[in-house]
């Protein structure tokens, strides 16, 4: 230090040099009067976190981004459960079979979604099978589809729910592979009109399912 700063109480003024009291291994420390743009920062920062802590926590008048994104969630949830009821109310097996799956622009639209969405797993031809281009088949993840064996269940609306919740709980896969739930990514109707395409494919296997009553 070039002059002799005085020592051990706090700077009163700007300019002023004081060096605080204590001393290690000859390394001293100033005590400066901090700046006031720095001071009004800091209390400004206070007064802010005051503010904020009494909307988030003392009224909840501000939602965290956690919050606003769950009330989100649960926004779609209610939406696809609403659209899945609607659409629930109007199918049943003999509707699947009779008029959806021999509706051409329903099975149609289903063969879109099923090639864009299952034939990794399931095959061009739904055979959970694929050529590798040498004439010889590999064998995909999923189960073939057109064997007219039904693992869980071969009605119509059985199948949609598999389809819509995906592998059911109880089911150890299929050489360990489940199925996810393609209702968190289709609409019911997609569902409906995929399950029409597969019905089309094999429609000996619904065979005795009954046609609507008349009306
Ligand atoms: C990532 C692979 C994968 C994709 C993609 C996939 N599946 Fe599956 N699927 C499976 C597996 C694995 C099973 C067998 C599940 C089990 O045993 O638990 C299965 C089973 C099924 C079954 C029951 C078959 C039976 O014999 O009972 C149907 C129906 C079905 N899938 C339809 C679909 C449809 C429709 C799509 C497209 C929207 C689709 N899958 C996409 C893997 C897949």
């Amino acid at each position: 230090m070039s002059e002799n700063p005085k020592r051990g109480h706090f700077a009163q003024e700007k300019g002023e040099i004081i060096l605080r009291e204590h001393e290690f291994d000859g390394i001293q420390e100033f005590d400066q009067k901090l700046p006031n743009w720095w001071l009004f920062t800091f209390y400004a920062a206070i007064a802010w976190f005051v503010g904020y802590w009494f909307l988030y926590y003392g009224i909840a008048a501000l939602q965290s981004p956690q919050q606003v994104v769950q009330e989100q969630i649960l926004a779609v949830q209610a939406a696809q459960l609403k659209e899945l009821n609607k659409t629930l109310a109007t199918l049943d097996d003999s509707k699947l079979v009779h008029e959806w799956a021999a509706n051409p622009t329903a099975v149609a639209a289903g063969q879109t979604t099923f090639s864009k969405n299952c034939i990794p797993c399931h095959g061009v031809d739904l055979s959970a099978t694929q050529d590798d281009g040498t004439g010889r088949k590999s064998v995909l993840p999923g189960l073939p589809l057109t064997d007219h064996q039904w693992k869980f269940t071969n009605k119509p609306m059985g199948l949609f729910n598999l389809i819509n919740k995906g592998s059911p709980p109880e089911s150890t896969g299929n050489n360990g592979a489940k199925m996810e739930a393609w209702g968190q990514k289709l609409t019911p109707v997609e569902i409906a009109q995929v399950l029409s395409y597969i019905i089309s494919k094999v429609p000996e296997d619904f065979k005795d399912i009954p046609k609507p009553a008349a009306k």
